[in-house]
Order: structure tokens, then sequence, then C-alpha cells
């Protein structure tokens, strides 16, 4: 049986639909549960629901041998694991954003040390090393768009999809990160020792993602 950590929601049941499509009947991983490990032995696979920022620590000791995370997450993690497959869902864009009445329009233009709110501490200093931009990155749990309302931050490196969450708390992108989606990933042990399994699962998944495109 393969393990794979996911975490339950909304992304999860895209998942769901993925594997259903690919010839793994996982209807349980949809059912309404507070359980935290649900089998599906038709399938031959067994799901961990675990909290998103979790997924890649699961996989990275071979807790579980395959996951389900958003590609922020994971170069946040920064875990050793091999990504496998663009699901191509859950797309957002990694944005830097600042309050629309502070009329900055690039990030060069961000005060010497100005203090900038993220769930993303490692991605958002590699960004501003990169730039060159001297800032102090205040790591937060969520609800990052506060950070400059309360006057805690002057800016904000989140994720973005609809863009309303900004707009609607009076932000503004500046400069984009990067772009993220889900990826399937693995355990780098378990992809050599189960190989067979993993392969099948792999290219039977790819083979969906890939049809769904076109
Ligand atoms: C994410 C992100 C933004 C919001 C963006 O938050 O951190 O706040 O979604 O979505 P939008 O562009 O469609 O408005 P999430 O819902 O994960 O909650 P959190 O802020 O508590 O992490």
């Amino acid at each position: 049986m393969l393990s794979i950590a996911v975490s339950k929601g909304r992304l999860s049941d895209a998942f769901a639909d993925i594997l259903e499509c690919a010839g793994y009947p996982c209807h349980v991983l949809k059912e309404s549960t507070r359980k935290l490990v649900i089998e599906s032995p038709e399938a031959g696979l067994r799901f961990i629901l675990a909290k998103p920022t979790d997924v890649p620590t699961y996989v990275e000791y071979g807790a579980a041998d395959l996951g389900v995370v958003g590609k922020d997450t994971l170069v946040e993690a920064n875990k050793r694991v091999a990504e496998l497959v663009d699901l191509r869902y859950g797309r957002c864009v990694m944005v830097v954003a600042v309050p629309k009445a502070a009329g900055i329009q690039n990030v060069t233009d961000l005060d010497f040390n100005s203090r900038v709110a993220t769930k993303y501490p490692h991605i958002a200093r590699t960004y501003f090393q990169d730039h060159g931009i001297q800032a102090e990155v205040i790591p937060l749990h969520g609800s990052i768009e506060l950070g400059p309302i309360i006057g805690l931050a002057d800016a904000i490196v989140d994720i973005t999809e609809t863009g309303r969450t900004l707009v609607e708390n009076g932000l503004e992108s500046i400069a984009e990160v990067m772009d993220s989606s889900c990826r399937l990933i693995a355990n780098r042990v378990s992809y050599k020792m189960k190989y067979t399994e993993m392969q099948r699962l792999v290219e039977a998944v790819e083979g969906v993602v890939a049809d769904e495109d076109h």
C-alpha cells in the first residue's frame, strides 16, 4: 500500500478527482470525517491528512511515500524530497504587496529596513537578498494582510489567487515573487524501493493532468 500525505479540503478534493480519473478509486477522501488516516484498499492507497505546511515533513521522513503540496509551501519548507508532477491546480501567485495609499510602485522604492509580514520568511528573505533590498522579515501564520493595516508591517509577501483579499484590505501588488500550483512529491528512498507502484501512479496522474490541459 502507498501512503499519501494530503491536506483535507478543496485541494484534496481536486486530487481525489484526479486519482479517480487515473483509475484509483478514492471517494473516501471526499467524505466528511474526523479521521486522520483514511484507506482505500481497492486503490491500494492510504491517505494521511496533514496540515499543508507539514506535508513536506511527513514525506521527507518517509512517514508518507507521497505528498500533495503547493509549490509555495514546498519551496518554503526546503525539504529533501523528489518533486514528481505539477498537478496544475491550486494555482496562485506569490507577490510583494503594499498599501495602495503608500504610493510605492516598485520593491526598490521600499524604505531601508522596511518591515515585511509573511507566512514565507525563507522565500521572502531570499527574494529581498537577491534584489539587494534590506528588509526586516516578520513571520506570521495567517491573515498576513492585517500587517500593514494595523501598522505591524510596511509590506507583505503572500499568495494571491483572485486578488480579492488584497483589494478588500487596501493593498496592491508591486512585484511577483513566484508562481505556484500543487505538486506531487515523493520520499526519495520510497521512490527507489517502491518504484514500480509509484511510477504507475505517477504516469496515470500525469496522463490525467495532461488531458485536462487540452
Ligand atoms: C490565502 C492568502 C491570502 C488569500 C488570497 O489565505 O494568504 O490571504 O488566500 O486569496 P485571494 O487572492 O483569492 O483573495 P488563506 O485563505 O490560506 O488564509 P490565511 O491568510 O489565514 O493563511
